[in-house]
């Protein structure tokens, strides 16, 4: 397993293209589903879990023509209506293949997800929606199994806001029979983005980006081309980066009418951000301030940022305060941050992070993919050398991250497994 080395103590200077959003990407990939023409997308960013998507649709019997950022995919000839565990396992997003292929098809079996290193994350509310569009759902042998002749719309209203649920069940939406409103729907940026792509293949949605989406449902989608949205945990990631190491950053290709309430939170850490129509420039010329936070459903502050937020506190002057709202057991990244020196106490779903003067390089272990990220940010600003193993997770959703932070300054590097 490859593992990266850092070397604290660098300021960050330079420019960082953003790639396009990994949580708008994945249910899009899955929408190709829906047709049996050409989906174009362009601005996908390179990461695992894209594979992982590819190899899916590809079981599936979907290809995929890859050239670097752009993928062409066509579901004209489906071969199987199974998404098996092995995939599903490695990647809980699998199961935004369910809605699309029991929509066209009329049937899908796929692998249920299980517990996750974030929680229990469970997918009661997918098949809570499906079903209320008449689709016939048995738990067999560890598997979804769902069928319906054609979905008819209906009315449903969630028991809690959930980002897949509601691009799951979007998608299905999109081709059942009638009106489908969706209440309680979750309203990030990713899946406004999943809705335009829909709209461009045929379909007729309103309010989407709003916690009710109209749907009236079509007999049949076709091709289209689609730019993936800019993602704003990277844009994040890397403003708390610069943040953490002073220096300045200009982040191109993204996008700030995304990401206010992250902007909020870093802008009162003490960063001078300045933003403008596809850029956004992050500087950093003292100690940060502590910052308190809870994190919220979109347009809150996003559970995907806690802890690379709450390793900009752990160098803080102050003590912060941090609520985690969306999952049970996301403070994975606590122990390993102490590992470098920080001083934090949890209980429950609270953490409280009292700043020190200086953190200290150590071996760490990165635990799933946000922590990965806040480990990263922690070791950049870190006396001495810092060891993150376990990186694979860091690579399901940063697309070629130590790269982009050598290239502005950072002393970063991939220890390969072989050179280990
Ligand atoms: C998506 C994101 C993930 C992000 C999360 C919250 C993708 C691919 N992943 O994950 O990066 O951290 O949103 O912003 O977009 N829940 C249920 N039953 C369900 C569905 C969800 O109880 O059927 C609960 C979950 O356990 C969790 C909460 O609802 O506590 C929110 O989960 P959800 O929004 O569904 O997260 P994901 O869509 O899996």
């Amino acid at each position: 397993m490859d593992k990266l080395r850092i070397t604290g103590g660098q300021k960050l200077h330079g420019n960082i293209t953003i790639s396009g959003a990994k949580n708008a990407a994945l249910p899009i990939l899955c929408a190709s589903l829906l047709t049996a023409d050409d989906i174009q997308l362009h601005n996908v960013p390179r990461l695992r879990d894209i594979d992982t998507a590819c190899k899916l649709l590809a079981q599936l019997g979907v290809t995929a023509q890859v050239d670097g950022e752009n993928i062409t995919l066509n579901a004209g000839q489906i071969t199987s209506l199974e998404a098996p565990y092995e995939l599903v396992k490695t990647m809980r997003a699998s199961i935004l293949v369910l809605g699309p292929l029991l929509a066209r098809f009329g049937e899908a079996r796929v692998s249920l997800p299980g517990g996750c290193a974030i929680g229990q994350r469970p997918v009661d509310q997918h098949i809570k929606g499906l079903r209320a569009m008449g689709a016939t759902i048995e738990l067999e042998h560890g598997f979804v199994v769902a069928k319906a002749k054609r979905l008819k719309g209906a009315s449903i209203r969630t028991d809690m806001v959930t980002v897949t649920g509601t691009e799951n069940l979007l998608m299905a939406a999109a081709l059942a029979e009638g009106e489908t409103i969706l209440e309680n729907a979750a309203q990030e940026p990713e899946i406004v983005d999943l809705a335009e792509l829909l709209i461009k293949m045929g379909a007729r949605i309103s309010g989407h980006g709003t916690e009710r989406i109209v749907i009236q449902g079509v007999e049949k989608l076709h091709g289209a081309t689609h730019s993936i949205i800019p993602d704003r945990i990277e844009t994040g990631t890397f403003l708390c980066a610069v943040g953490a190491t002073g220096g300045e950053l200009m982040l191109h290709n993204t996008a700030a009418t995304t990401m206010q309430s992250t902007l909020d939170k870093l802008r009162k850490s003490g960063i001078d951000i300045e933003c403008g129509d596809n850029w956004i420039r992050g500087r950093m010329t003292q100690r940060p301030q502590a910052v308190s936070f809870s994190t919220a459903e979109h347009p809150g502050f996003p559970t995907d940022m806690q802890a690379q937020l709450m390793a900009l506190n752990c160098m803080a002057n102050g003590t912060a305060v941090i609520v985690e709202n969306i999952f049970e057991n996301r403070f994975m990244h606590v122990q390993e941050l102490i590992r470098l020196g920080a001083k934090i106490e949890t209980e429950g779903h609270t953490a409280h992070v009292k700043g020190v003067n200086q953190l200290f390089g150590a071996r760490v272990m990165a635990t799933d993919l946000r922590a990965s990220a806040s480990l990263v940010i922690a070791g950049l600003a870190a006396q001495g050398d810092t060891i993150i193993d376990r990186i694979y997770h860091l690579d399901r959703g940063y697309d070629r991250m130590e790269n982009k932070l050598a290239a502005v300054g950072a002393h970063i590097e991939r220890l390969r497994q072989e050179s280990l």
